[in-house]
Order: C-alpha cells, then structure tokens, then sequence
C-alpha cells in the first residue's frame, strides 16, 4: 500500500472519535492527533459520540427522511458540523471487523437520503461537496494477520468503497494502528504518528513513513462516484456559484460545481484542470493566497446549459500586493454540473 494522502490542505478539521472510556488509547490518540493539528495552526471540532450521548439507534422517526420529512433537531446539528468542515477525520477501534455500533449509527443516521445521497437502485452518486476522509483505526490484530486473511483488502471494500465512496469523498485514507495494547514501542510509534499526521502541513502527508509491520494504510484508488447536483444547475448559474465560491474562498465549493471529468482552464494553472479531485487538490494555493476577494459580474448571458460573462475581480494577495483585473467566462453545464469553465483575463495584472 502507497503512503497516505487523505485531507490534504485541509483547513477546519472535523474529528469523529469513538470510544467510550476516557482513559483509553484512542483517547491519547485524539489527544495527539489534536495536538498536531494545533501545531499546525489548522482549527478542529470534536464530535466525541460517547461523552455527547449521541444516540446511534436508527428509530422509526428516522425514516421521514425518505418521505422529505425533516429529521430530528440532532441530526441535523451532526449535519451542519460536517458541512463546516473540510475533511472528516474518525477516531475509533475496530470491533468486530467493522465501526463500532456506536460509530455505525452515526452513519446510519447522519448520512441520511436527500443530504448525503439519494436513494435510487443505481447506488452511484452523492450530493455532498467532496471532502477529503481520514480514518484512524485501532486495532487488536497484527498486521500480518490482516494480510493474511484478507482484512485490509476487506475493511478497504467495506469503509472506503461501501461507506466513504458514497458520501462525497474526494481522497481517503483508513489507517490501521495495528497491536494495539500489546506493546509499548508500538503503541508509543502509534501516538507519534497521530500527532505527525496532526501537524503536517496537509494533515497525513508530512506524518512519518508508517511502519508496515505495525501499520496498514489502505488508501488506493478507488472507482470514481458520480456525484449529483440536488436541483439542475444552469450555466448562468454555474457562473454566479462559480463567483460566489471564489468570494466565499470556498475551493472545495468550487470543485464541487465540475462535474466528474469536468474541464477547468484559467491562466492561473498551467494546465487544465480535470475534475473536482484535480480542481480542488490544485486549486487550493490560489484560493489560499488571496484575501477579501470581490467580483462584480457586469454581464450574463446564455440560456441552459451554456452561458458567457465579463466581471471584475479585486482581492487582496496575503503576503503583500492586490490583483484588480476584469475577465471573461464560458460556461458548459450538463446534469446541472459543469463540464467546462474557461476563464480568460490579462494575466499581467497577476504581476502588478
Ligand atoms: C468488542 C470488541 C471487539 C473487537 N474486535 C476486534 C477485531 O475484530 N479485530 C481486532 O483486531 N481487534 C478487535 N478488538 C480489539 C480492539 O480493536 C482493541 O482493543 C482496541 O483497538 C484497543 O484500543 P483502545 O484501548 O482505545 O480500546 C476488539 C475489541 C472489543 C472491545
């Protein structure tokens, strides 16, 4: 397995940690995963299922959602700390091969029809901006026994392609903290690596190599999902979302317009940019580098699914200078997503 290189230019960080004993290793786990990522200046909220008495029992009221009903007040409160974050990271044992009931039952409950995904026969498809996903996973068994009997390839199937890969997952990672509890030197290496994965500039990417004989990193590709737009976006539309996320500074947001396979092509790159992955993963400078961005679009026009506009844009460039130069826009939409956005402006205003 390659190294891992889920949340990568993340910037608020929501943790799901799973453990119902204070005093635990995942709790010193989460003490230096948290640790790290305070060091690294990224900010974090903690969704500690077991001390918030989070409820995992998907109860008959839960299936409103199915009906377009809205859910219970909770869940929709577990909702929005997803939707503020830029990349989930979950804390938790591995029990009987799989989440923790407790764990399980957030999914169930949390990533529910009409918010994650819809529910159709084709299972394709997430309505969720992508994120980028990290899992660390403690667990009893060594890593050879994993290998041996299939498990890592198993838990990949399972977590990164059955649970992950329909929510909106840009990259993930699970990572297996393997013998657990049975050795001080591992666990010790366990804890650092939490807390270096925390504090590398992209959370995972700087951690250290993992040992694999005490730690399995499951992050290969996978199949790309569809993702669906929740109501069919215009390409007039797609443009004032487009603007809207740049003011916003929301690069995931943007990512999010483009379709699977989606073209985006702006001076500011050398290259297209190909898909959300692509898009946000190398778009992500650019939006970091500026500050109190505004754009005013002067003209509109175009019906379905494209549409052209001319704007202006000022932002200021954190680390010194301003940019203030007036552009033009094509956009192609299909399935309420873009298939191409091209920019056009002077770039000697990049300079100035
Ligand atoms: C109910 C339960 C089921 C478990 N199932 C597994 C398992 O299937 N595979 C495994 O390797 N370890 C298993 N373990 C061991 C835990 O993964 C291990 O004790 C835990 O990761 C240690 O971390 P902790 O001290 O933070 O709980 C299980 C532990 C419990 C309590």
């Amino acid at each position: 397995m390659s190294e891992p290189s889920a949340v990568r230019g993340a910037e608020h960080i929501l943790i799901v940690f799973c453990h119902p004993l204070a005093d635990s290793f995942g709790a010193r786990l989460l003490e230096e995963y948290t640790t790290g990522l305070t060091e690294s200046g990224r900010s974090y909220e903690v969704a500690d299922l077991y001390a918030e008495g989070f409820d995992p029992v998907f109860h008959a009221a839960d299936y409103v959602q199915f009906e377009g009903g809205p859910l219970p007040q909770r869940l929709l409160e577990e909702q929005a700390r997803v939707e503020r974050a830029d990349a989930i990271v979950v804390i938790s044992p591995l029990w009987w091969l799989g989440t923790p009931a407790m764990l399980k039952g957030w999914f169930d409950r949390v990533w529910s029809n009409g918010w994650a995904y819809e529910f159709a026969n084709d299972p394709e498809g997430s309505l969720l901006p992508l994120r980028p996903y990290l899992f660390l996973m403690t667990t009893g068994g060594s890593a050879g026994s994993f290998d041996r009997r299939g498990y890592a390839d198993a838990l990949d199937a399972l977590i990164r392609g059955g649970i992950l890969g329909w929510c909106g997952v840009s990259e993930s990672s699970v990572v297996l903290l393997h013998d657990t509890g049975f050795d001080v030197e591992t666990t010790g290496a366990h804890l650092d690596f939490a807390r270096a994965t925390g504090a590398g500039a992209t959370v995972v990417d700087r951690a250290p190599s993992p040992d694999p004989a005490r730690i399995t990193v499951l992050n290969r590709p996978l199949p790309a999902r569809t993702r669906r737009s929740p109501t069919a976006m215009d390409a007039q539309t797609a443009i004032r979302s487009y603007c809207d996320a740049w003011v916003a500074k929301d690069n995931a947001g943007i990512a999010q317009l483009f379709a699977e396979g989606g073209v985006f092509v702006d001076p500011l790159h050398e290259r297209p940019l190909i898909g959300p992955d692509d898009i946000s993963r190398t778009n992500q400078s650019a939006v970091d580098e500026l500050d109190d961005v505004h754009i005013e679009l002067f003209m509109v026009r175009g019906a379905g699914d494209c549409a052209v506009a001319e704007g202006r844009m000022t932002a200021k460039v954190i680390g010194g200078g301003a940019l203030d130069f007036e552009f033009a826009m094509v956009a192609e939409t299909a399935n309420g997503l873009i298939t191409r956005l091209t920019e056009y402006f002077d770039t000697s205003a990049l300079q100035s």
